[in-house]
């Protein structure tokens, strides 16, 4: 039987919400699934651009004419700050909220996640900051992504911003995993172009990473190259025509399937050198992810082609009759190219980054500890420092 010297990924476990619901219009079911889940008094959480669109309005009506009377809160920020989460979790509790819905991208999802535990009280957000540190289940959850890119509605990480050290850091714990999403595809059709992209690349990245994850396992692997595939088909099309239907209904499973992947997986070091980007700089995180992404795949690529040419296969069929070796580079110079024709940025110094802020950057990733342990190939702070080198 099973020993203790297997492979890190031999052994898995697959927490993912109870009920995942995908498909044009599904977010009609609402007032069903807060019901499954035993709630009467939803409270609403979305962010401070999303809820000048319809999608509030609409939302709001689904639910009001089921009669599940609601409760709204609309103070989310793009990147949100730790300390920012108190203020919801205080209004859930002060209007006796028995269940939180989270409207929006990876920030709003993350941050219902986060205040749906403080909601009950009695704990301080700052020590939930790391792996499995909450104590107990708080509010149950339903996530509604808007956007096809963080995989939050799936997954047990919630990623903040922390004014003190300026890198971002994440909360994670199957608690915090979702106990409902709906991946509903028509949500994301008047997501603009520059945002389409910049979150599409990060899903993206969420499959290569899950992929070459030490921690990957033969179920997440299928979800990752699945996961590729789909994105891959699809991201220049939603990009360019953010109507095209098939295109979003792409990009809206290929983001679930990363989603699902890296939440067994884990991401690795785009993710870690990509946060400091985010935490000093604030650069939208699938921007920092894709001007990390090339140099950071090539130190990867030593040992790993192999694995590299899988995930080449899965980008194009270009790659049908190349040796590995080639097809692996492929697979690098197809993401770099795919990220220009998006208009996606790919190297450092055009984010007006100063060269002098890198041995800071350095430093600061060097601590991403949970993320840089599912490398496939270690890295030192040296490593690091030259990677972002590099970059820039
Ligand atoms: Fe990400």
């Amino acid at each position: 039987m099973s020993g203790g010297n297997g492979r890190p990924g031999d052994v898995f476990s697959f927490h993912i919400p109870g009920n995942v619901v995908f498909g044009d219009g599904t977010v009609d079911r609402l007032p069903g699934i807060v019901r499954e889940l035993g709630a009467n008094y939803p409270l609403v959480l979305i962010g401070r651009t999303l809820c000048k669109t319809g999608v509030l309005r609409s939302v709001r009506g689904i639910l009001d004419s089921s009669g599940i009377s609601h409760g709204v809160y609309d103070q989310i920020y793009p990147e949100p700050y730790v300390e920012s989460v108190g203020a919801a979790a205080d209004l859930a509790r002060a209007g006796g909220h028995d269940l939180m819905i989270g409207i929006g991208g990876g920030s709003t999802m993350d941050f219902t996640k986060a205040a749906a535990v403080m909601a009950p009280g009695g704990l301080n957000i700052l020590d939930l900051v790391g792996r499995d540190r909450i104590p107990r289940k708080g509010l149950p959850t339903i996530m509604i992504p808007t956007t096809s890119g963080s995989g939050s509605e799936v997954s047990p990480v919630a990623i903040f911003t922390f004014s003190d050290e300026k890198v971002k850091k994440g909360i994670v714990s199957p608690l915090i995993t979702p106990d409902a999403a709906i991946v509903d595809p028509e949500l994301t059709h008047g997501l603009p172009p520059k945002v389409t992209a910049d979150t599409g690349m990060d899903a993206l990245i969420h499959a290569v990473e899950s992929f070459l994850s030490i921690n990957a396992n033969p179920l997440s692997e299928t979800l990752s190259l699945a996961a590729v595939a789909h994105i891959a088909g699809s991201l220049e099309s939603a990009v360019k025509n953010g109507r095209d239907a098939g295109a979003r209904r792409m990009m809206s499973m290929g983001s679930l399937m990363a989603g699902m992947a890296f939440a067994m997986a884990g991401t690795a070091a785009v993710h870690a050198l990509a946060y400091p980007l985010g935490g000093e700089f604030h650069i939208p995180h699938g921007t920092a992810n894709t001007v990390m992404f090339r140099h950071v795949m090539e130190f990867n690529l030593e040992g790993n082609s192999v694995k590299f040419a899988r995930l080449a296969r899965s980008m194009s069929d270009e790659t049908k009759n190349m040796p590995d070796t080639d097809a692996a580079r492929f697979s690098i110079d197809w993401m770099i190219d795919l990220a220009r024709n998006i208009g996606v940025v790919t190297r450092l110094r055009d984010l007006g980054i100063p060269e002098s802020a890198i041995s800071g950057m350095a430093e600061a990733a060097s601590g991403e500890t949970r993320l840089l342990s599912n490398n496939p190939r270690s890295m030192d702070k040296k490593q690091i420092e030259e990677i972002y080198r590099k970059a820039w």
